[in-house]
């Protein structure tokens, strides 16, 4: 079955955008997962197909409207799909969510743009808002595609067979280690001896030192789960496998 991604956005044509290249791109032209943009403006009416205008209660920028937005969604036509708005304000997505939705059958996603969406569009669906870090970008495009990114990699069949399996024990609970490649020495700075010694038991532990090592150093809040601690002792760490 074919993973489906709906994109509500005022900016159609920014899809597929990099996610027509490289990876996600094979995936979408193998048809592993699609992708439909659709037009919020075209749920819009009236002569000027207004999708926004000034907050109740004064302030700068323009809200998007409930009604639009409402008719927009409707008009996706996937109601059966997990529903998520990206927004500064949500949850922050994590590798945990990128794995759930890619187990499900798709996603639809609303991008706001503006100051943000009436509150009431979402209170009245339900609407869950979905964030991809602290800090605010010009519209949820970009965070989308960030979303189905993470989440298309990880479609069966869209990294290699070896890579999916060990995937799954990758779960983000430790920054990765270091990697090199040949040449072993390189402007007089040489690849690590114990990576050239052929011993794996060796060569495990100096991973699971060296990516202990970096999380501490660099995000030692991923230390305090509990999980982290499990990861440690399995050598697994946040990985970016490639094909
Ligand atoms: N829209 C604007 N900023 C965003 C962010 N950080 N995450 C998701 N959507 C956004």
């Amino acid at each position: 079955m074919t993973w489906q991604a709906h994109v509500l956005t005022l900016f159609p044509g920014m899809f597929p955008g990099p996610l027509g290249e490289s990876l996600a791109g094979r995936a979408l032209a193998g048809g592993i997962w699609s992708l439909s943009a659709h037009d919020i403006r075209a749920a819009a009416s009236g002569r000027h197909r207004s999708v926004d205008d000034t907050p109740f209660g004064g302030g700068p920028g323009m809200v998007m409207r409930a009604d639009v937005v409402d008719a927009a969604i409707a008009a996706a036509g996937a109601p059966h799909l997990p529903f998520l708005c990206l927004s500064p304000r949500g949850m922050r997505l994590d590798q945990a969510r990128a794995r759930a939705l890619a187990e499900g059958p798709g996603v639809v996603l609303l991008c706001g743009r503006y100051e943000g969406i009436d509150q009431r569009v979402l209170d009245a669906r339900g609407i869950e808002e979905i964030s991809i870090g602290d800090y605010v970008l010009s519209g949820g495009e970009l965070a989308a595609m960030v979303l189905l990114d993470a989440a298309v990699r990880l479609l069966p069949g869209v990294m290699g067979a070896a890579d999916s399996a060990a995937e799954e024990s990758f779960s983000g609970k430790l920054l990765e280690y270091p990697h090199y490649t040949r040449p072993a020495e390189w402007q007089g700075r040489r690849v690590p001896e114990v990576l050239l010694s052929g011993n794996h038991g060796a060569i495990a532990r100096w991973r699971r030192d060296a990516a202990l090592e970096l999380t501490r150093r660099r995000r030692p809040d991923l230390l305090r789960s509990p999980l982290a601690t499990e990861a440690a002792a399995a050598n697994d760490c946040m990985t970016e496998k490639r094909p």
